[in-house]
């Protein structure tokens, strides 16, 4: 087969990495890519939303499938844009139709959705411009911290968590009226706030049978013991410790299973990952957030954890016969650590050359905000290079990632050297 992957970072360059040592794929494309891509794939430079321009690459190179990474191209209908084409209608595309997509795209379709089908989540009620004052009410009835997020996809960065009443009022004019994270927020969902521990769960749908990938803890907050401001992720680790048994099939009863028949119900065509972030509360999971993708850095541990492969498993989504779909995971624990450009996630420079990737022995660096320039690696992004290692157990694994990362350096290189520090 030829297959396309769409996206440019870790999570990408894992996914590529996944299926290029499957003898099924013949030849893999990545639209953009990134520096780790262009040693496995080949790299072609066009944008992730540039439908017409994907269009021409698929025909152009007879590709069988596409899988799309990040959550852009899916919210803006890159599946639809397939379906509803006379020659590409047959080329299968993993990632959900626009209409299921809104379950990343909008907060209120997805607490909607959650309510609609008894699925666990926190409370909420949604405003826009013109019932402000409700809002404010609202925001009176409830105990600190205030949760307020932004309705649309905001880069991971519309979600507010405030101690102060006055200021969650302030914050919820600034997103409402002012247009804090433009037409994003200009809906408003005000949250209950659920107090416990973090955690990820990995779905793969045909849109009627389901498998469980195994669990993740990613680490969103810049700062050591987790401060400071929400990145897109510093570090993950797999499996999560806490996750147990029983733990796992009360997500798996009151969370996945009837997300997938809720799909069903409400005529969702839906062939592709569904990441459900998802919040222990004492003994109970409930759902913080759908994404409608992998997440990014759990991808960078949930892969390589993987045993199957990868290219038989995305048919079997594409086809409908995922129940006849047998997932094999590696014992051993994966943990990656994000490298990133100093000053990130608010403004860093780009273009530092990357210097030690020969002397990694042991782990796995993926690629994310680096590209190749000149014959050398280069940053292009905030998060530049995720090492992932195996362990017996994840603390183990962690000290090869810390290990390897030693012998990395760019100009003002940061990373955490404290993830999994909670387990
Ligand atoms: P989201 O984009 O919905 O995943 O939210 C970003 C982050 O905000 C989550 O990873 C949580 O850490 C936090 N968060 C979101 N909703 C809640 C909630 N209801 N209670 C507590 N924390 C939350
Ligand atoms: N690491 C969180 C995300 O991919 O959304």
């Amino acid at each position: 087969m030829t297959i396309l992957i769409l996206g440019s970072g870790g999570r990408e360059h894992t996914f590529a990495w996944k299926i290029a040592q499957s003898p099924k794929c013949e030849k893999l494309f990545v639209a953009p890519g990134n520096s780790g891509t262009a040693n496995i794939a080949e790299n072609v430079n066009i944008g992730v939303t540039d439908f017409p321009a994907i269009k021409e690459l698929v025909l152009r190179e007879q590709i069988d499938m596409v899988v799309v990474g990040p959550e852009d191209p899916l919210v803006q209908g890159v599946h639809d844009f397939f379906l509803n084409d006379e020659v590409l209608k047959n080329i299968p595309v993993i990632g959900p139709v626009k209409a299921s997509a809104e379950l990343e795209g909008s907060k209120e379709f997805a607490k909607e959705f959650m309510i609609r089908h008894e699925i666990p989540t926190a409370a909420y009620e949604s405003f826009n411009a013109s019932n402000v004052e409700e809002g404010f009410k609202f925001l009176e009835t409830l105990n600190p911290p205030y949760v307020l997020k932004a309705d649309g996809l905001a880069a991971g960065k519309g979600v507010l968590i405030l101690n102060d009443l006055d200021e969650a009022k302030a914050e919820l004019k600034n997103m409402l009226v002012d247009a804090k994270f433009g037409d994003a927020s200009s809906k408003v969902v005000i949250e209950e706030f659920l107090d416990g521990i973090e955690l990820s769960c990995f779905v793969l749908t045909d849109g009627k049978n389901y498998k469980i990938l195994p669990t993740a803890k990613d680490y969103k907050r810049i700062g050591e013991g987790d401060t400071g401001l929400n990145t897109g992720g510093m570090g993950a680790v797999s499996p999560v410790p806490f996750a147990t048994e029983a733990f796992l099939n009360k997500i798996e009863g009151q969370i996945v299973k009837p997300t997938v028949e809720g799909l069903q119900k409400d005529n969702l065509p839906y062939q592709g990952f569904i990441f459900i972030g998802l919040i222990k509360v004492g003994e109970d999971p409930k759902v913080i957030e759908y994404n409608v993708r992998m997440g990014d850095p759990e991808t960078e541990v949930v892969l390589p954890r993987l045993k199957n492969d990868l290219v038989d498993v995305l048919v079997a989504m594409a086809n409908g016969t995922l129940d006849a779909i047998e997932i094999e995971i590696d014992e051993r624990a994966a943990t990656t650590v994000m490298t990133v450009s100093g000053g990130y996630p608010e403004a860093y420079e780009k273009g530092k050359e990357i210097t030690g990737l020969n002397e990694i022995e042991g782990s796995i660096p993926f690629h994310a905000g680096a590209v190749l320039k000149d014959g050398k690696v280069v940053t292009s992004g905030g998060r530049v290079l995720a090492m992932t290692s195996y362990g017996n157990t994840y603390e183990e694994a962690l000290k090869k990632s810390y290990q390897n990362i030693e012998k990395l350096n760019f100009d003002k290189m940061y990373y955490r050297k404290d993830i999994g520090f909670d387990l």
